[in-house]
């Protein structure tokens, strides 16, 4: 039998970027609901949209579309970004943008097969990521497949007039669930 690609899950494929996702992800990027918890606090342009809808994949920035397995719909993006390679650690960011997808095992599936492209695939050896206290939902994800809570950085994060935690989150090869 051929190997399973490592662009795909269980319920998701990760794809490239295509210049006609620049309108999905203009429209996740200024919802109010999709960004509460996501650093994104100034609107941005379709320009900005549209750099990002062109962007590659490298070993220093793997960013991926994320799209479903059945239907090839878009639903959301994932990056690896800012690796290292002395040190095999990259920092990972992760959108569901369409809220139909939310609960229902697309955001786990995704960061399984980004998570496994990036040991697998990149050799790394550490992911990292920032998650707001009181984001639940994303921590309970991370939990799930894997990372710990390694630090609260005390009011570190700024939005609608109150100061939030920020907490890092790691997972190291070995550690993926
Ligand atoms: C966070 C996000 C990636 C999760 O993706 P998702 O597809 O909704 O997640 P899943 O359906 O795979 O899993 C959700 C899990 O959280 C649980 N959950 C849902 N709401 C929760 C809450 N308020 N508290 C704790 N757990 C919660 C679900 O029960 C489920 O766990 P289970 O499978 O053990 O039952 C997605 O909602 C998203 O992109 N949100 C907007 C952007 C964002 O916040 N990104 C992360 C920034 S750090």
């Amino acid at each position: 039998m051929p190997p399973k690609s490592p662009l795909e899950g269980e319920l998701i494929r990760l794809r490239s970027h295509e210049p006609e996702d620049e309108p999905y992800f203009h429209r996740w990027i200024h919802d109010p609901e999709v960004t509460e918890h996501l650093n994104a606090r100034y609107p941005y342009s379709h320009a900005q949209e549209r750099e990002f809808a062109s962007l590659t994949s490298t070993y220093q920035n793997a960013t991926f579309s994320v799209v479903t397995l059945a239907e090839g719909q878009l639903i959301g993006n994932v990056s690896l970004r800012n690796a290292v390679p002395e040190d095999r650690s990259c920092d990972l960011g992760i959108m569901i943008g369409d809220k139909e997808y939310w609960g229902r095992g697309y955001g786990t599936d995704t960061m399984r097969t980004a998570c496994r492209f990036g040991f697998e695939m990149m050799n790394l050896h550490r992911i990292e990521l920032e998650v707001f206290a009181g984001n639940d939902r994303a921590q309970h994800v991370y939990e799930k497949v894997g990372f710990k809570v390694e630090a609260r950085r005390r009011q570190a994060h700024f939005k609608f007039g109150r100061y939030v935690d920020v907490l890092v989150m790691g997972l190291l090869e070995g550690e993926l669930r």
